[in-house]
């Protein structure tokens, strides 16, 4: 267990709160576990009807720790190892039966992002700015977002947020489909809250069973196995450790030198 994930249950719903707001609320490994386990966890849990995730401070996350990254390009110990075996949050969202709602308080990058897609009820407030910048780091989506974003939102727009990095406010997050509605930001946390404590209020068997007609997880799985082969390999990849270095370096990356596949 970890403090940057808090988790509390009231009233049917199991409250995530991503807690790492010095670093953007930015993924680490143990995070991840963290997320997994207690979606993984909730099936079980005779208490929880509903997860809701929400996050401290200025955003909701800055996606996956870009320092995990530059440690697996290096091809460092534990980090190299921890990804061995695939992404727990991942396959948890992939197989989740509960009802999952997220409140999305400013910015949400990467896995930020694409775990929206797999949450049921999505609040944003209206600092929200949703972003993919997976080529920009030289990787792939993730999390079955291939396949799960144009669905949502349609190629053209899924391939620019993608490839161009191209960022989704609030609006048009609800316009795309992406989110249920913008909350002013002091309401957000109880408008999603709400929404949470509604849902464990029905009926379980038959949220269960609709949730689990509208989702397809052997799909959702196998799109996360093709991905994540890519993943891997641009993670160890010479424009991904330009990208990287470009990060901590605080400037923009040159891709002029790297070599085209
Ligand atoms: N991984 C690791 N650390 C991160 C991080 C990430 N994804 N995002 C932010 N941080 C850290 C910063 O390095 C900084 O640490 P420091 O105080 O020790 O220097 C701290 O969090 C604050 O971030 P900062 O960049 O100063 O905040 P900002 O408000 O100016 O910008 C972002 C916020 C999200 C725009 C910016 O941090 C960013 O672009 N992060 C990377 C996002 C990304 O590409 N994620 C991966 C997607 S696949």
């Amino acid at each position: 267990m970890t403090e940057h994930v808090l988790r509390e249950t009231a009233n049917g719903v199991l409250t995530l709160t991503l807690n790492r707001p010095d670093k953007k609320n930015a993924l680490t490994r143990d995070m991840y576990q963290a997320l997994g386990d207690a979606i993984d966890q909730a099936e079980f849990d005779r208490e929880v009807r509903c997860v809701l995730i929400q996050a401290e401070g200025d955003m909701f996350t800055a996606g996956n720790d870009i320092s995990d990254f530059a440690a697996v390009n290096a091809g460092e110990g534990p980090a190299n190892e921890a990804r061995r075996g695939g992404n727990p949050l991942l396959a948890a969202l992939a197989r989740a039966k509960t009802p999952l709602v997220a409140a999305v308080n400013g910015r949400a990058v990467g896995v930020g992002v694409t775990m929206l897609l797999h949450c049921d009820l999505v609040y944003v407030d209206e600092d929200a700015l949703l972003t993919t910048p997976f080529v920009n780091l030289a990787l792939v989506p993730e999390a079955a977002s291939s396949l799960t974003l144009p669905s949502r939102i349609g190629h053209a727009r899924a391939f620019s947020m993608f490839v161009l990095g191209e960022a989704v406010d609030a609006q048009k997050a609800v316009a795309w489909g992406i989110a249920n509605e913008v909350a002013p930001k002091a309401e957000l946390r109880a408008r999603a809250r709400a929404a949470a404590e509604a849902v464990a209020a029905r009926p379980p068997a038959a949220v269960a069973i609709t949730k689990a007609l509208m989702r397809d997880p052997v799909g959702l799985a196998e799109r996360m196995d093709r991905e994540g082969r890519h993943f891997s390999d641009q993670l160890k990849s010479p424009e991904a450790k330009e990208a990287f270095a470009a990060f901590a370096e605080k400037r923009k990356p040159d891709f002029s030198k790297v070599g085209h596949r």
